[in-house]
């Protein structure tokens, strides 16, 4: 099944080529906007502490699973799915993963734009401005001006897609990320020596079984697939480029732990603040999206040079936004290409032209359209649910099923362990792939399903 007729498959240089593009794709908001707002809202350290139990087992046989895949058959998730059969599984399995991202894509960059917006106004000066309790929320319900920077964002990312840019990306990405490394640890410091700030290190740190609820699972689960890119076909494409003396199993913990320890950096900068400056509020703590942007700017309007940290800081998270929106533009644009054999041109018009119908939703979500909820969410958080808690662990399952029922585990970790290492952590993946994995998703998948339907208020 290796190779390709016709066409010769793209391929990364080696393991760094690899590892820098799936790290580029998982570094996100996903890791400095949503970790620390879940973890936040769902019980600090106990969710911390669930988040890496889940990160180092579940999501290491899923990334691993997904990589080996994906190099075995050299194709993104539908053709590697129809590699092994044409019934309606197989093309279910393969559909599910490649419709993920194209419905997250447009959403995201709908905060790609929030990201945008207060770039601008910190490199105009507004830097008390943004501090201030209710900017966030204005800007969320203003609709225009939330569309515009959605399309800003939106256009960037589409650009950069039409052209291939792969390697300018790659080659960015070499500086851009030990940047975000150093700025991540300077305002982590920063944040965590503000008065009252340790209270907050010791409630993002310290696990207190009082904090756990079930939702801390259903959330660090969801938030695992999404800030991992797993349980999406990324690393299933991104797997097809890798060669065959790359180690699989070096390089995605590579990629695990850069993601996690990001994500726990940022957790560093936000969660401390938000005890500094509100004295650790529970209504701020729950505060959900809007949490970075409302926190990030209290601390840069408490420091003397808060307009230069403030462009860093929102530069550095833009950057690490379009590195991920491209990976996701990129699953759609392949797909269309591959599975309708339409041209590049084609596919990127279409994938634009979904993007800004569904991103327009969830850009006017908070405002205009306000009254318009879905299953009683706005959009953005509906389409956030729909791909994280519903879509993802039916992706995961469709996953599991192919590796345990058709191709068989030893068929993966012999693909594991092609480069000539043996699969070191083969037993753990195993046992995860064969009765951990399906358990936790399907118990997922139903407390999801569970919630909306106590939740109904269209
Ligand atoms: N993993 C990215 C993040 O943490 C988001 C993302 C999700 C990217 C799905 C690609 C696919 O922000």
């Amino acid at each position: 099944m290796d190779g390709e007729k016709g066409k010769q498959r793209s391929s990364f240089s080696g393991k760094l080529g690899f590892v820098l593009s799936a790290a580029g794709s998982a570094v996100g908001l996903g890791n400095i906007w949503r970790f620390p707002y879940l973890a936040a809202k769902y019980g600090g350290g106990i969710f911390l502490l669930v988040y890496i139990f889940l990160v180092l087992t579940f999501g290491y046989a899923m990334i691993v699973a997904e990589t080996a895949l994906g190099r075995m058959t050299r194709k993104s998730p539908v053709g590697a799915y129809a590699a092994y059969g044409h019934g309606w599984q197989f093309s279910g399995g393969g559909w599910i993963n490649a419709i993920i991202p194209i419905l997250i894509c447009p959403y995201y960059s709908v905060i790609g734009g929030w990201v945008c917006k207060y770039l601008a106004e910190y490199m105009k000066g507004n830097v008390q401005g943004l501090a201030a309790d209710t900017y966030f929320g204005e800007f969320i319900s203003s609709g225009v001006s939330v569309e515009f920077w959605f399309l800003v964002f939106s256009l960037a990312g589409l650009v950069i897609i039409y052209m291939g840019v792969q390697n300018g990306i790659e080659r960015v990405s070499r500086i851009m990320m030990p940047l975000l490394v150093l700025l991540a640890l300077i305002i982590a410091v920063y944040s965590m020596t503000r008065p009252g700030a340790m209270a907050g290190v010791a409630y993002f740190l310290i696990p207190r079984p009082e904090n756990f609820s079930w939702m801390t699972v259903v959330s660090a689960m969801g938030q695992m697939f999404y800030s991992l890119s797993i349980a999406m076909g990324i690393l299933v494409t991104f797997g097809s480029y890798m060669k065959k003396d790359v180690s699989i199993e070096q390089a995605t913990t590579h990629v695990e732990l850069f993601d996690t320890a990001i994500a726990i950096m940022a957790g560093l900068m936000i969660i401390p603040a938000v005890f500094a400056f509100s004295g650790g509020d529970p209504a701020t703590l729950k505060a959900g999206p809007s949490l970075m942007f409302i926190t990030m700017p209290k601390i840069f309007a408490s420091m003397g040079i808060g307009g230069i940290m403030g462009i860093l800081f929102f530069v550095l998270v833009l950057f690490a936004a379009l590195t991920s929106a491209i990976s996701l533009l990129e699953s759609g644009v392949s797909t269309f290409e591959d599975e309708f054999h339409w041209s590049r041109q084609k596919a990127t018009l279409v994938m634009g032209l979904l993007m800004v119908g569904l991103g327009t939703l969830s850009a006017l979500g908070y405002g205009p359209l306000a009254a318009v909820t879905v299953i009683g969410m706005q959009f953005l958080d509906f389409f956030d649910f729909l791909t994280n808690s519903c879509m993802m662990p039916l992706a995961a399952m469709a996953t599991c099923l192919l590796i345990v029922r058709v191709i068989g585990i030893d068929r993966i970790a012999e693909e594991v362990a092609a480069d000539g290492a043996p699969f070191r952590r083969k037993v753990i993946f195993d046992f995860m792939i064969k009765y951990i994995c399906p358990f936790f998703v399907a118990v997922i998948l139903f407390s999801s399903l569970g919630s909306v339907f106590g939740l109904i208020s269209i």
